[in-house]
């Protein structure tokens, strides 16, 4: 698909944005769906100047990332009441001149979950109580989870605990926890950290699934060993895509093509490292 005069502008904005993984994922998509759509990333020190650009300048949507996720809320005309709860927005979309926020992070850890094992009623224990662990958390009690967190401050395990009444516990207790679901949503692993796991490989039990949201390397320490400990695994990467997918979806009003996104991810992380 050409550029031209009727072509949809979108972007990602954030700081650094210049490793985002957004456009291939996105310009991938719009691509097989022979939209006329471009998706670009731009690098935005002053949030409030962006948006009246994408005001200004009419761009369709934005995806939004750090640290601008909180800063941006009190720009827009309209939050989706979902990501008012979680206190963040990570999609903008732009319907004549007025911005509405949304929060598709959430649902990216669902659906990532949701292509390996059900969530309703099952135990999930969430690792982390950061901005990432917030949406998570919000997800997965909308789908009906029983949630425990455990954070190294347990202040902050406490605060996320009260907002979707979870249970907070100490990590050494995670043996005695029956845990169906275990989510890694802190940054612990990430390139280059990567011989750091959030967790002891002793404490894996082979029946769990197990999720990080940590996706460079594709496979963190704290998957590999979960794998060697007989537990099914999901990858990182897979919520970046799902929340990609639903972001293209607001855009476009269309069906994402997942399977290309995936793929032009994929290959994307494999240049990368
Ligand atoms: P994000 O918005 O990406 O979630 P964040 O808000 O800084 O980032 O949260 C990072 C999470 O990783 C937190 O849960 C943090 O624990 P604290 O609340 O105790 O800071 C966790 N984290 C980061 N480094 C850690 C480390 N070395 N050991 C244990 N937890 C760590």
């Amino acid at each position: 698909m050409s550029i031209n005069g009727t072509t949809k502008i979108c972007a990602t904005i954030g700081n650094p944005v210049e490793h985002s993984l957004s456009p291939v994922m996105h310009n991938a998509a719009y691509e097989e769906m022979g939209l006329n759509f471009v998706f670009l990333a731009c690098k935005v020190l002053d949030v409030k100047k962006a948006l009246d650009g994408v005001r200004g300048l009419n761009f369709r949507g934005l995806s939004v990332t750090m640290p601008h996720k909180i800063e941006a809320m009190k720009y827009l005309d309209d939050i989706d009441e979902t990501a008012q709860k979680i206190g963040a927005i990570n999609t903008i979309v732009n319907d004549n001149g007025k911005l509405k926020g949304y929060n598709t992070d959430y649902a990216g850890t669902t659906l990532a979950l949701l292509e390996k094992t059900k969530i309703k009623g099952k135990n999930v224990v969430l690792l982390g109580a950061g901005g990432a662990a917030r949406a998570i958390a919000f997800g997965l009690k909308k789908e009906g989870a029983n949630i425990t967190i455990i954070n190294r401050t347990k202040d902050k395990a406490s605060g996320l605990a009260k907002f979707i009444d979870a249970k907070v516990d100490d990590l050494s207790n995670i043996i005695k926890i029956k845990v169906d679901i275990l989510i890694n949503a802190t940054s612990l692993g990430m390139d280059p950290n990567v011989n750091i796991s959030a967790m002891p490989q002793e404490y894996f039990r082979k029946n769990m699934t197990v999720f990080d949201i940590v996706y460079r390397p594709k496979e963190t320490k704290f998957l590999r060993e979960a794998r060697e400990s007989g537990c099914q695994i999901v990858y990182g990467y897979k919520m970046l895509l799902y929340q990609a997918v639903a972001q293209f979806e607001l855009f476009t009003q269309k069906k994402a093509p997942v399977a290309i996104m995936e793929k032009a991810l994929l290959d994307a992380l494999e240049r990368k490292n």
